[in-house]
């Protein structure tokens, strides 16, 4: 993604020094099983707790001055999963969009769902145009949902439409750049991920924004996801502060 976000904000630290808000920032919500068994609930018990916890990031982001919250919420691999825990993830992001609409456009949120949505279901399908239709004007905070999100799945796509080009004569080969392929991703007018958090305590991208993430801060917290909280949230800021980016270079720290 090519484009620069809007002039980030200076907070400043506890012990005095200043910090660039992130623009972007991803979350991999993790945990709502771990978090449902371990009180002898049922897996979808959790994931209605994790609507809340996203409810509350999305607050939280907000009150940060971070002007792009991308959420993991359901993956190209999570079909894996029986069908009824499947069903019932479909059924909460639906419950979502019609429950929460309301309020985001009131908060003038842009609601954005990135991922394969092809093979969703029509109702979705609708439900997803509706959200990004309704609040496409927004421009101060933009949400994005990543649902039948894969990172493979959507280069592969991206390639599919730039082979597509090729074909018809509107590309040349030689024009395939990083930048002209990241024109083809979901969505390719929010700045990439600066920091990539992911709760639960696993360490791993489990195929999230693996293009897009290539150079964010990771922040692995140990906390299952429907334990999210603005305190958490602040907390992985701080350490996304502490972090020196040098993208290859040799930093600003180094003589
Ligand atoms: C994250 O929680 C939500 C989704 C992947 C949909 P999990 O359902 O993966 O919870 P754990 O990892 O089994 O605890
Ligand atoms: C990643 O979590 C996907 C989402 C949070 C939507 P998973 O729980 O599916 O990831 P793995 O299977 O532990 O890698
Ligand atoms: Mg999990």
């Amino acid at each position: 993604m090519t484009v620069s976000a809007a002039t980030p904000s200076k907070t400043v630290l506890a012990g005095g020094g200043e910090g660039t808000v992130p623009a972007h920032v991803a979350i991999i919500m993790d945990g709502n099983g771990r978090w449902a068994k371990a009180r002898g609930l049922t897996r979808t018990d959790g994931h209605k707790e994790g609507v809340d916890a996203a409810r509350r990031a999305v607050e939280a982001a907000r009150d940060l001055g971070v002007t792009c919250l991308t959420l993991y919420s359901f993956s190209t691999e999570n079909w894996r999963r029986p069908a009824g825990e499947v069903r019932d993830l479909m059924g909460l992001l639906k419950q979502f969009i019609v429950d929460d609409l309301p309020r985001l456009k009131r908060e003038k949120v842009r609601v954005r769902i990135i991922g394969d949505r092809e093979n969703l279901t029509p109702d979705i399908k609708a439900l997803i145009r509706r959200a990004e239709g309704e609040t496409k004007m927004n421009s101060a905070f933009t949400l994005q949902i990543a649902f039948n999100y894969g990172g493979r799945d959507e280069i592969a796509r991206a390639a599919r439409a730039v082979a597509k080009r090729v074909q018809d004569g509107v590309l040349k080969i030689d024009d395939i750049t990083e930048a002209q392929l990241s024109e083809f991703l979901d969505a390719s007018d929010v700045p990439d991920p600066d920091l990539v958090i992911r709760t639960s305590g696993e360490m791993r991208i489990s195929n999230f924004l693996i293009w897009q993430a290539a150079y964010a801060e990771y922040v692995f917290i140990d906390v299952l996801w429907p334990d999210f909280s603005a305190d958490i949230f602040n907390k992985a800021i701080e350490e996304y502060y502490g972090r020196e980016r040098r993208y290859g270079g040799v930093g600003g720290k180094a003589e």
